[in-house]
């Protein structure tokens, strides 16, 4: 078994070369054995076009090599050069309002500008050529956190509009077959040519989703964008592979950023990368409330469940991040805490951002393991403790994460929900976010699939608003469930085909019969305090084993006909009183459960429970905020406890045996302290 990769985000060209040594003698101190260096170094690797130097990365490199240092190097082609963009100023991006970015930031290009292309080509070439059989250099990153342009979220310019006719032609083949499948009958949007069909910029005042453009081009618009980076990637990896054959190949991800198809990506690489920061609340961010630790804990199994496997965080927040206001900083032992949820989710690198604060650029407030005056302080010092604990951890790295449930969160859904919310504040992952919640206190694992995904190997299969049926996913369902299989099914599912058209049945649509259940009337249920009657939570109530249990809907309400499923939800009071709101079908072997309504914490609770058991799943159980993850490995369980409170808390172990980090044989209760865990190695005999 490997050790695990440990080590930071490091950018000498930041700092005197003088300074180099020290940096790599702390680190070492730290027990680091890994960096990733040079991604957006572009200017100083390549100063001026064709003209290339790497005489300062060599020298860098060579000094963290002294102390036992390996690197990953990244591509630069994240910060494009000023040269480059005053040659070639269509490189930069324009964004959903038409306008073009300027130079000044980052992610300044557009990944379809064949000069852009061009570039990349020559840039990566000369380094592979350089690095590729350099001793200290094992794995490359493509790019930075590919799917962001700078100013906006996709490129409109005219190059992505040319590539985007194409990719019509291709997928729907004729005009007439592209006019039927989009419905442009509607508003006179019939197209006569290929040219004549527009790139959704913003045609309305703002505030639109989806800028009011026909939702079916919305949904090949944001198809094409996200394959639109795969072949970027591609093009890099494409180059590496064949001039660096021995070298690992991965990406840094950004978790549950919605504008890639993540699956697509990380088919081209030998290991997902990401970049967690969990105090950071992204502008993609659907949880209203802020992150918590069931939030990162969903965004590592969405990493993992990529391609299945191990991966690595490329980028661990080390300190107080932001541009022009800092996040607080993280409390004594978060920075620790942290690292071992990452570990406990799979993931075999640990690379903290960054190695020490900068004191130019917009970085200059997210904050490093390292201060802005370069010494080693509180950060350093729990970084330190880290590093020695992790050489315990050896045996694990590569374990697996067993799971038996899925949750099935699809591209083509985040995407046409973009187009049109549905309901005020409805956002498809805080509906994923409150099932995995449920699961997580519940200390279950789960793996979070696409349709792309194997999901037919669970037990159980969560598919909250499958708002987009694409290929044949309503047979495949029906064949699972038969089987064996326990589905849940939510309200918003079935609404739409594969163009994002609504289809022309009763909903669920194509899941009417595999659910039982005929949606016949629905609403959304507007924010609290808006607008009675509809404003504010609905009463409903659960019967589970014959008692009722009264629970909540906070954003829609489906009312319900059952034809063939048994009711154990029903609505008391309001417009729809009485009616069934959440139901059961037996079919063959197995269950499926339709949800109408969005339940509260109390309502996914009481669910959750039942399904688990009705599944046969053992859950493992905990006080509140007590994370417990199992890790497997040639037949050993490794149970990660995982306090992410603040006080002490009393737990009954679920195995005892020896506790890694200390070295302890420990069984029966004992106490975590606040923001403290425990990693326990439990061999067969001991359970
Ligand atoms: C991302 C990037 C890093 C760094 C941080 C902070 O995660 O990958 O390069 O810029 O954000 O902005
Ligand atoms: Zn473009």
């Amino acid at each position: 078994m490997t050790e695990p990769l440990f080590g930071v985000d490091y950018y000498p060209e930041h700092w005197n070369a003088k300074r180099w040594p020290v940096d790599a003698k702390l680190m070492q101190q730290a027990g680091m054995n890994t960096v990733r260096l040079a991604e957006f170094a572009w200017s100083r690797m390549e100063p001026k076009e064709g003209y290339f130097d790497f005489a300062w990365l060599d020298e860098a490199i060579e000094i963290l090599m002294a102390y036992g240092i390996r690197v990953v190097l990244g591509t630069p082609t994240a910060a494009p050069p000023a040269w480059l963009i005053s040659a070639h100023p269509e490189i930069l991006p324009v964004n959903e309002d038409g306008q073009r970015a300027g130079f000044g930031m980052r992610r300044h290009y557009c990944p379809t500008q064949p000069a852009f292309w061009s570039a990349t080509q020559h840039i990566v070439e000369v380094m592979a050529t350089h690095y590729h059989e350099h001793p200290a250099v094992f794995a490359w990153q493509v790019d930075n956190e590919l799917g962001n342009i700078a100013n906006g979220i996709r490129c409109h310019c005219s190059s992505c509009r040319a590539a985007f006719q194409q990719w019509l032609q291709q997928r729907h083949e004729s005009l007439e077959r592209l006019n039927s499948a989009w419905g442009t009958v509607f508003w006179s949007q019939e197209y006569t040519a290929w040219e004549q069909i527009p790139v959704p910029v913003r045609n309305v005042r703002s505030g639109s989703p989806g800028s009011a453009h026909n939702p079916a081009l919305y949904l090949d618009f944001a198809r094409f964008t996200s394959d639109t980076w795969v072949r970027y990637q591609q093009l890099q990896v494409r180059i590496l592979r064949d001039l660096c054959p021995h070298h690992l190949i991965t990406h840094n991800l950004m978790g549950l950023f919605p504008y890639v198809d993540y699956v697509a990506l990380a088919q081209d690489l030998d290991v997902v990368s990401w970049d967690n920061y969990p105090r950071l609340p992204t502008p993609w961010s659907p949880f209203n409330g802020g992150w918590n630790a069931s939030h990162i804990a969903m965004a590592h199994d969405l990493m993992r469940s990529l391609k299945g496997r191990t991966f690595w965080v490329m980028e661990q927040q080390a300190g107080p991040s932001g541009w022009g206001r800092l996040s607080p900083t993280p409390l004594p032992g978060e920075i620790r805490l942290w690292t071992l949820q990452s570990i406990a989710h799979g993931a075999e690198a640990i690379v903290y951002f960054r190695w020490r604060t900068c004191r130019v650029g917009t970085e200059q407030y997210w904050h490093g393991v390292l201060p802005h005056d370069g010494t080693p302080g509180r950060r350093y010092q729990e970084v330190l403790q880290v590093g020695g604990e992790l050489r315990r951890l050896d045996e694990l790295v590569s374990a697996t994460l067993p799971a038996e449930v899925a949750i099935l969160r699809s591209y083509d859904v985040l995407w046409a929900f973009e187009a049109q919310p549905t309901a005020e504040a409805l956002s498809y992952d805080d509906q994923i976010g409150r099932y995995y919640r449920a699961l997580w206190r519940r200390n279950v694992a789960v793996d979070l699939v696409t349709e792309d995904r194997p999901w037919e190997p669970y037990r159980v299969l969560i598919a909250p608003c499958l708002f987009v049926l694409r290929d044949n996913i309503p047979a495949r369902l029906h064949a699972w469930v038969e089987a064996g299989g326990m589905l849940v099914l939510t309200f918003r599912s079935g609404v739409k085909d594969e163009h994002n058209n609504v289809v022309d049945l009763p909903l669920p649509g194509e899941l009417c019969e595999l659910a039982g259940v005929r949606v016949v009337d629905y609403t959304a249920l507007l924010p609290a305090g808006s607008g009675e009657p509809f404003g504010g939570p609905k009463s409903l109530e659960l019967i589970i084993d014959g008692t009722s249990h009264p629970v909540s809907t906070d954003m829609w309400m489906d009312e319900l006909e059952v034809n063939g499923a048994q009711v154990i939800g029903r609505y008391r009071g309001g417009v729809f009183d009485g009616s069934p709101a959440v139901t059961m079908r037996r079919i063959g072997a197995g269950k499926v459960i339709y949800v109408g309504a969005s339940l509260d914490d109390a309502g996914q609770d009481l669910l959750m429970g039942m399904v688990l058991a009705g599944a046969g799943i053992a859950e493992v159980s905990s006080p509140d905020n007590v994370e417990i993850v199992r890790r497997v490995h040639k037949g050993i369980d490794y149970w990660f406890i995982l306090n992410h409170g603040m006080a002490p808390q009393e737990i009954l172990l679920p195995a005892g045996g020896v506790e890694l980090l200390t070295g302890r044989t420990i069984s029966g209760k004992v106490v975590v302290n606040g923001l403290d865990a425990l990693v326990i190695r439990s061999q067969p005999e001991q359970r």
